[in-house]
């Protein structure tokens, strides 16, 4: 029994995160050596289930999901030993004795408590584990997004769990943080004299955020036709994404320290109202269309779900970040499920010279940052050059220049969840949201919603396969910009 050994406990354990995400990351991780002092993971979910059953779940869906490169039997078997099943209802407190007797087995190991459930149970389920004595001052609790429907259910939950586990001891994960670009960001923008002076609206035209994806609700529909895509993607990923893009430096790389500039962002976002909802708001639904070749179905058809059918599947927005840095500077938000392809990216827009040498060349364009998340990771600069050749007129042209690093090792290649999961066991909390972040980002989408309602938008239909409703397009033309594609 070794002091800085660890179990980690995962409720929803037999759920599509746990299984699709959650276990191969942890896979990897022991492959890599890295999970030698997790002694046990221990997995609940409500079916009876033996622990071998369990394995073979897990290992079936990782030879699904997880590249063949890395699978080894070997370390599979390692990792398999570590796996425990215990049938669980969280609402039921007499379920829990076994799960007590399980941790209780390594008294000297701390627990870290994976809430990948909905967040409706997270309330019961820190109670429960607070009667059954099994927090300590050293437990911990990972909570996934969404952490509730608007900022009073989060609020609640917030204060909730609060009870049980200090702030210092809850990592409220978005797994958009964990992501290798993502952190980049950081460098490209402190780490680079180039562009910190010209990172503000007197040089930045507008910044564009845009999450595609082709898949569709994928058996979620239950959750997803009560959530919607506001509430999925922009409240936490998105959001995160443009806090990284627009806050100030901050003065050292501690959690909390960047998590202020983070905050300070958020509070500077101009809230939607009533009267601008229709300007910088579209909601979209997917109606049946073709997807890279293949024929899908209706969100409806698909979902078939009671108060479904103004449930958006696609939002594009302005936002404003109402702030000394950035008045003036749109950044134009979007994000789909069934658009035409999967690719995440963020653009900075430049804004041109006052004045023209070149005016008239159908070349003489912006330049362009931009930074793809995925399926790539890269970063690009679009700048003009001469083009070459003796014309007396000078004649421009678009080149590319790459800024990427290295050629990328496929078997060093990382999945967010498996930073994550590190960064839990080891505490460090630089890339989970502090309460009063998770709170800022509700605001001010609680106030789209309200917006929403009280205007009485409804979601546009647009097929399956293309890049939104036409109403997208015509967000950022109204000030003569436009999506980059
Ligand atoms: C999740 C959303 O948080 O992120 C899903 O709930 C979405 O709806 C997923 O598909 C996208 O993650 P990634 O890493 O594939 O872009």
């Amino acid at each position: 029994n070794n002091s800085s050994a660890s179990q980690l406990v995962i409720f929803g354990g037999t759920g599509d995160l746990a299984l699709r995400k959650l276990q191969p990351a942890l896979y990897k991780l022991q492959r890599e050596g890295l999970l030698d002092d997790v002694t046990t993971i221990i997995a609940l979910g409500r079916s009876a289930n033996s622990n071998d059953n369990y394995r073979s779940q897990v290992k079936t869906k990782m030879q699904e999901f997880l590249p063949k490169h890395f699978w080894s039997e070997q370390h599979w078997q390692a990792f398999a030993a570590k796996l425990r099943y215990i049938s669980l209802d969280v609402n039921t407190l007499k379920d829990y004795h076994v799960l007590a007797d399980a941790i209780h087995q390594y008294p000297n190991s701390r627990t870290v408590f994976y809430l990948a459930t909905l967040s409706t149970l997270y309330t019961s389920i820190c109670r429960n584990l607070h009667s059954i004595g099994v927090v300590d001052p050293r437990s911990s609790v990972v909570l996934e997004k969404p952490l509730g429907h608007d900022l009073a259910s989060c609020t609640e939950i917030n204060h909730e769990v609060l009870q049980v586990f200090p702030e210092s001891n809850i990592f409220r994960i978005d797994h958009y943080l964990g992501k290798e670009t993502v952190q980049n960001l950081l460098v490209l923008r402190f780490g680079n004299a180039l562009f910190g002076p010209l990172w503000n609206s007197q040089y930045i035209d507008n910044i564009q955020i845009t999450v595609a994806e082709d898949i569709g609700v994928e058996g979620r529909g239950n959750f997803y036709a009560k959530t919607g895509a506001l509430r999925d993607m922009v409240q936490n990923h998105i959001l995160q994404l443009l806090c990284l893009v627009a806050m100030e430096p901050p003065a050292n790389l501690r959690a909390d320290t960047i998590r202020d500039e983070k905050v300070k962002v958020l509070q500077a976002l101009r809230p939607i109202t009533v009267d601008n909802v229709k300007a910088k708001t579209v909601r979209g639904q997917y109606t049946a269309g073709v997807v890279k070749t293949t024929a899908v179905s209706a969100f409806l058809d698909e979902a078939g779900f009671e108060d479904s059918s103004n449930t958006e599947t696609f939002v594009a927005l302005q936002a404003d970040v109402h702030n000394w840095r950035w008045e003036g500077t749109p950044f134009y938000l979007r994000t789909g499920k069934r658009l035409t392809r999967r690719y995440s990216e963020i653009i900075v827009e430049l804004k041109k010279h006052p004045f023209s040498l070149f005016e008239g060349d159908p070349n003489d364009l912006p330049n362009k940052l931009v930074i793809r998340l995925q399926p790539e990771e890269n970063i690009t600069l679009y700048k003009v050059n001469k083009k070459p050749g003796l014309g007396r007129q000078l004649k421009l042209e678009q080149v590319e220049l790459n800024l990427d690093a290295d050629i990328h090792d496929e078997l060093q290649a990382h999945e967010a969840y498996e930073r994550l999961l590190l960064d839990v066991l080891e505490g460090d909390q630089t890339l989970f949201m502090r309460r009063d972040e998770v709170e800022a980002c509700w605001a001010w989408v609680d106030s789209i919603i309200d917006a929403w309602q009280n205007a009485g938008t409804k979601a546009k239909p647009y097929s399956a396969g293309s890049m939104g409703p036409n109403a997208s397009l015509a967000l950022p033309e109204k000030s003569g910009r436009s999506w980059h594609e």
